[in-house]
């Protein structure tokens, strides 16, 4: 009696392992599909400016915009996520330094990378959040760029960005979106050049950095990862904007508790005043 069932648990047990093997090759295979697709894109054609004012405003956005948030103050590049059966994250170097950007990394490689998530062959960036810039104007992209590429270099070997078994399933399951590209319209235009005035229209520029956690409507996703709703519906519309500001330039919220990670307060503590106070009509306005 005790044999049959050990023989039956036996067989139960190879059975779910079959299944199990069966379901991650199917994943992997599927995961390893979209990494490798190839997009075909045409990157705009911009002429990078040189001069002081622009390098300048370059050096701004690049703190307003999360890119030193990521790739690090010197832009030399990071571990932003690491994770044993999860994987690895690795928010390139930026630099001509050593273990940085490959030679000849240009104008359009630079564009391909920051408003549509691809590399030089076509295939996707990891978890580069070009979904957020896709839509910065022709001028915040070339100061942008204009900046980036005159930065001292930083001599700093990565490993590369590594996909584990566990962000392979998660992807899999839509509960981890690893690939900007497959969700950005590749054939839109970038919109004019903004005003920095205190508008709802500038302020809804402002926080596209903020959509790839809060989401485009600002909702967030409370239930399923804990980014809180900052829309007119949200907790936070209720604070008087001096509370809103103080928040977002110092971590700390109205009732003394800290934002904590991934909300990256040390970007928007760096937003002037008219970013601030644009954002905020933005945010209640939804
Ligand atoms: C949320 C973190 C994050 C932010 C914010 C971010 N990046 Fe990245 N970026 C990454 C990661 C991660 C990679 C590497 C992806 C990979 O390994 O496939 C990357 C790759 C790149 C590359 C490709 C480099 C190469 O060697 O091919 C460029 C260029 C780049 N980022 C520029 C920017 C700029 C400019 C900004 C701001 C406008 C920015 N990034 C903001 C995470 C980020
Ligand atoms: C990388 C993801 C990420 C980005 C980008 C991001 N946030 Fe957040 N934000 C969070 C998370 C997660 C929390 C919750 C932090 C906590 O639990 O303490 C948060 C919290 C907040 C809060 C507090 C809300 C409350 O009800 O307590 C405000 C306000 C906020 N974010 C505004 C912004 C704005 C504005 C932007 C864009 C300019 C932005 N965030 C960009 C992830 C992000």
């Amino acid at each position: 009696m005790l044999r049959k069932i050990m023989k039956w648990t036996g067989r139960v047990l190879l059975l779910l392992l079959l299944l199990v093997i069966g379901y991650y090759t199917k994943a992997y295979i599927s995961v390893e599909n979209r990494r490798q697709k190839v997009y075909t894109i045409k990157p705009l054609h911009l002429d990078i400016p040189t001069d002081s004012a622009n390098i300048a405003l370059g050096k701004r956005l690049v703190t307003v915009k999360g890119c030193d948030d990521c790739h690090g103050k010197d832009l030399g590049g990071r571990t932003i996520f690491e994770k044993e059966g999860m994987g690895r994250l690795v928010a390139r170097n930026l630099t001509k330094g050593e273990g940085g950007l490959r030679p000849g990394f240009g104008t359009e490689d630079w564009i391909r990378a920051i408003r549509h998530g691809v590399q030089p062959d076509g295939k996707p960036l990891i978890y580069m959040p070009a979904g957020d810039y896709n839509q910065l104007s022709e001028t915040d992209l070339k100061a942008i760029i204009a900046y980036c590429s005159q930065v001292p270099p930083v001599n700093r070997k990565h490993p590369d960005s590594e996909i584990g078994p566990g962000a392979t399933i998660a992807t899999d399951l839509g509960a981890l979106s690893l690939f900007e590209a497959e969700s950005i319209d590749h054939t839109l235009p970038p919109p004019p050049a903004q005003e920095e005035k205190v508008t709802a229209e500038f302020g809804k520029y402002v926080a596209l950095v903020c959509t790839h956690c809060h989401q485009p409507n600002m909702k967030g996703k409370p239930e399923e990862d804990g980014t809180p709703d900052i829309s007119s519906t949200g907790k936070s519309a209720k604070w008087t904007d001096e509370q809103f500001f103080r928040t977002l330039r110092t971590g700390k919220r109205p009732d003394g508790t800290a934002l904590k990670a991934p909300m990256p307060w040390q970007m928007t503590s760096a937003f002037s005043d008219t970013e601030m106070r644009a954002l905020r009509m933005y945010l209640r306005s939804i």
